[in-house]
């Protein structure tokens, strides 16, 4: 079908079942980093020992450099010693015990994968996981590997006065020539992908923490100069994290030093190697100046996962890749309850179910479906998907419902005393669970085996005569799910309420369903009822559960669970989106007009403002795309815009009024107070705008702003809604006024999503902007990604897909990791019509037929051949 299959031939696809453990044991390396000008050489001292006596050959995982020596037991080996290439060193005959001595030579100055030892502004940094550690020096690079690991870096110590790898600081030596050397030491064993060295010249600042066993801990925080001063929310979320993590799971710090390092250069937000976190400066630095408060938020939550991850992931790591989530979903599921008790507890589960809701079940119904324990993969590397990460993330909260919080952290307790030091299963994981509960958690492992999203089929049946409401809940699996389609065991929590009088008849409870059909019957209940079904999201499965208008309005109003107000609402706005969209004879809106204007009838109604702006939110596009298959990307978005229109005018003086009302006086501060006020405002003026030209507003406001959160709403309103005089202006000022990267890369996003002027001719500007950098992920990702996902109108177009292929083959060639990700909005080409789909199918042979990486050939030939 494609010239690709070409290329297949050539890829290697790793499979789960063919694990073997590792026939050598690394009992120690020590690794030396000769940083000069125009290269980097790196020596490594280790100590192997066969556990397989049969075998001859050692193999280690390699990259691309010169290797200038390879030495065993202090023998200098000799070309026929050994075979390098492919991505191997495989040295021949080795005896059962010995000392290899292996010098490689690069310049990390060629290296723009970012990931290895790549440079950013200057500063040499490194980034393993997953398999990056190989391009340093040859290894058995996989989890299963641990070791000691010591570092020896030396530099000048001018230009380099930092430098830092894991562990300990053992000791630092000036040499006569100028230049410096640091010792580390890490009394931890640890996989590869755990190390991590940064060498350069950055300001600290520092603080320290006590743990509950009265240990110092030092953290520092080391970052450019001049943004010292954005780190001090950081260091108080580092500090929130410690405390949080030792109370709620008992887990405290092992090292006397932690470090975290910025650097503006990173394909993710954040790496959690041991001792020394390496994280994007996007989700490190924060002020009221040049951070939103969605970024403050971000930066509180990526602090705690990566600082989580000092157990779950690096005390117990992972066997294999295919284990990820149970690092990433696990992690993630202590990130969410952190951020739930710092934050609203409500609102952070609104967020979550709805980036299920919106990417991850989209995700899970294309053609890059997968496990969360998936069973191969070619590139590991796009495996970092929201299904690792969300949905096993979800897994985890299950296994929370179904035990309960106190057997939860028995589980948790008992997995982390177990397996300290080693690399596990999910399996393993999961044992602990089933240990602790005496529950048999067999059926409970389909979750993390098959993919695809179950659907849950609710019906209920009132009988007044006999007062009884009968409840029918039947799962239907996924079509992803090929040949036996399991029974998954689903937790579902659900109430009953009166549909007129919102009274509480039969209270929240757990419901497990086990088989593929359930009936329960409720007695007793004395009037119209409405069940209240997957409260909290209790399950990661699709609801389908047809309701009345009145009974979804008798949720929104009177319903106590956030999850399902929320998904009422969602309904309805489907629904009303729905009838725009198949051209009704009359469109579904006054239910909701009614519906908003009761939730917000008087000025001081509103006791949670963050809530309330969760259940506003409209359907994003891909959800509507998602239900209205095959979809027209363009209707869709003027028929979601036209309901915005709708409701904007329609309830106009409401909207007034809650902008006003949620002005606050006080200084700003990202509490979730603030917070929720600031996105209820923000969502009021959005519809506002819609009403009538509101640009001399817009710019004054825009002008009187005293954070960076309202600036951008104003701006961003403007340039969507205003006139065009004052959208360019703000545009200007914005720009001009964006001193911190992280506040232009704002500017670029928004004028890269704006439908009005964000054109191909727009696009090019910007990509020629002198502060826009192709080699910088954070800047392409603010042009492309925003394009591609947020700007319907000239994205879904044969000359906006048209576009991204051609930047994604440019980035192939640099970075194939990021292209591999920018791709991606090319490949749901299935949910579209055929005037759109085979537009979009046309540009993936096109990238197909190319000579690309493994990371890319994966994402598109799996997309052609759905
Ligand atoms: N271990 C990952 C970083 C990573 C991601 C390494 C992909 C290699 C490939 C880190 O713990 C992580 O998950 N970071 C997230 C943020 C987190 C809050 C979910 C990220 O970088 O986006
Ligand atoms: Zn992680």
């Amino acid at each position: 079908m494609n010239g690709s299959n070409v290329l297949s031939e050539h890829v290697k696809t790793t499979w789960l079942k063919d694990y073997k453990p590792y026939p050598f044991k690394v009992l120690e390396i020590n690794l030396f980093f000769d940083i000069r000008d125009e290269f980097v050489m790196v020596e490594q001292r280790s100590m192997f020992r066969k556990l397989d006596n049969k075998l001859s050959n050692l193999v280690l995982d390699a990259g691309d450099y010169l290797i200038n020596e390879i030495s065993l037991n202090q023998n200098l080996l000799s070309q026929k010693d050994y075979l390098y290439g492919s991505g191997k060193l495989e040295i021949f005959d080795v005896p059962n015990e010995f000392f290899l001595i292996i010098k490689t030579k690069f310049n990390p100055l060629d290296n723009k994968t970012l990931s290895g030892l790549y440079i950013s502004n200057g500063l040499y940094c490194t980034q393993c996981e997953s398999e990056g550690f190989r391009q340093i020096t040859p290894f058995p690079d996989r989890p299963d590997v641990l070791t000691k690991f010591s570092t020896r870096i030396q530099a000048e110590s001018t230009k380099y006065p930092i430098l830092l790898s894991n562990g300990n600081l053992i000791n630092e030596v000036f040499l006569d020539d100028g230049r410096h050397e640091c010792f580390w030491e890490d009394p931890f064993p640890k996989p590869s992908y755990l190390f991590a060295l940064v060498a350069g010249n950055l300001g600290l600042k520092t603080d320290s923490f006590t743990t509950t066993s009265g240990r110092n801990i030092e953290l520092r925080i080391y970052a450019e100069v001049s943004d010292l001063e954005r780190t001090e929310y950081a260091l108080n979320s580092l500090k929130n994290s410690m405390k949080w993590d030792e109370k709620v799971f008992g887990r405290e710090y092992d090292l006397d030093l932690f470090m975290i390092v910025a650097v503006s250069h990173f394909n993710h937000g954040a790496m959690e190697n041991k001792g020394l976190n390496i994280f994007n400066t996007n989700c490190i630095l924060a002020s009221a100046e040049t951070t939103t408060d969605q970024a403050f938020e971000r930066v509180e939550a990526v602090v705690a996962h990566e600082y989580f991850h000092n157990w779950s992931g690096n005390r117990v790591t992972c066997r294999d890749w295919f284990q990820l989530s149970l690092k990433e979903g696990f992690t993630v599921f202590r990130d969410a309850e952190f951020s739930s008790d710092m934050n609203s507890r409500s609102v952070k589960r609104i967020q979550d179910a709805n980036l299920m809701r919106t990417a991850q079940f989209l995700e899970d119904s294309g053609p890059t479906s997968h496990a969360v324990q998936p069973d191969s993969y070619i590139e590991i590397s796009n495996f970092y998907t929201i299904t690792i990460y969300e949905k096993g993330a979800e897994i985890v909260r299950m296994l929370s419902t179904l035990l309960g919080e106190k057997k939860f952290r028995k589980g948790s307790d008992l997995y982390f005393s177990r397996f300290d030091g080693q690399a596990v299963t999910i399996e393993d994981f999961v044992t602990c669970m089933a240990e602790v509960s005496g529950r048999d958690l067999n059926q409970f492992m389909h979750w993390y085996k098959f993919p695809g999203t179950p659907t849950l089929k609710v019906k209920t049946e009132y009988d007044e005569n006999n007062k009884t409401l009968s409840i029918s809940l039947e799962q239907i699996p996924s079509s992803k799910i090929k040949l036996s389609s399991p029974q998954f065991l689903i937790p579902i929590r659900l109430s009953i309420i009166g549909s007129e009088t919102g009274n509480q008849i039969v209270k929240d409870h757990l419901i497990e369903l086990v088989t593929r059909k359930r009936n329960i019957v409720y007695e007793n209940i004395t009037e119209r009822p409405v069940a209240s079904v997957l409260r909290g999201f209790t399950a990661p499965v699709r609801l389908d559960y047809p309701l009345t208008k009145q009974d979804r309005v008798a949720i929104v109003r009177f319903d106590d669970d956030g999850v399902s107000r929320w998904d009422s609402m969602q309904s309805l706005y489907c629904e009303a989106i729905k009838s725009i969209v198949y051209e009704s004879t009359s469109i579904e809106s006054d239910v909701i007009v009614d519906l908003i204007s009761k939730l917000i009838e008087k000025p001081g109604d509103i006791k949670d403002p963050g809530g309330l702006t969760e259940i506003l939110r409209v359907p994003s596009e891909s959800i509507l795309w998602e239900k209205f298959q095959p979809a027209d990307p363009q209707i869709i978005f003027k028929a979601r815009n036209r309901l915005g229109t709708i409701l904007g005018c329609e309830l106009q003086h409401l909207w007034s009024r809650l902008v006003d009302e949620m002005i606050i006086t006080e200084d700003y501060l990202p509490t979730s107070e603030q917070i929720g006020r600031r996105s209820l405002k923000a969502i009021a003026l959005s519809f506002l705008v819609r009403s009538s030209d509101r640009s001399q507003m817009l710019n004054e406001q825009f002008t009187n702003a005293s954070n960076l959160t309202d600036r951008l709403l104003y701006f961003r309103l403007a340039r969507a809604h205003g006139n065009a005089f004052i959208a360019n202006q703000l545009s200007k000022i914005f720009e001009q006024s964006a001193v911190a990267n992280e506040t232009f890369e704002l500017w670029l996003s928004v004028e890269a999503s704006d439908e009005r002027t964000g054109t191909l001719e727009k696009l090019k500007e910007l990509a020629e902007h002198p502060r826009f950098s192709f080699d910088n992920p954070n800047r392409v990702r603010a042009v492309y990604r925003s394009f591609a996902v947020a700007n319907t109108k000239n994205f879904h177009q044969d000359r906006g897909y048209s576009w991204l292929k051609d930047r994604v083959i440019e980035l192939d060639k640099i970075n194939p990791m990021m292209a591999s990700m920018m791709v991606r909005p090319l490949c749901r080409w299935k949910l579209f019509t055929e005037t759109y789909g085979n537009l979009m199918l046309k540009n993936l042979n096109e990238i197909g037929k190319l000579s690309i990486s493994n990371d890319l050939f994966e994402i598109i030939s799996k997309s052609i051949s759905e």
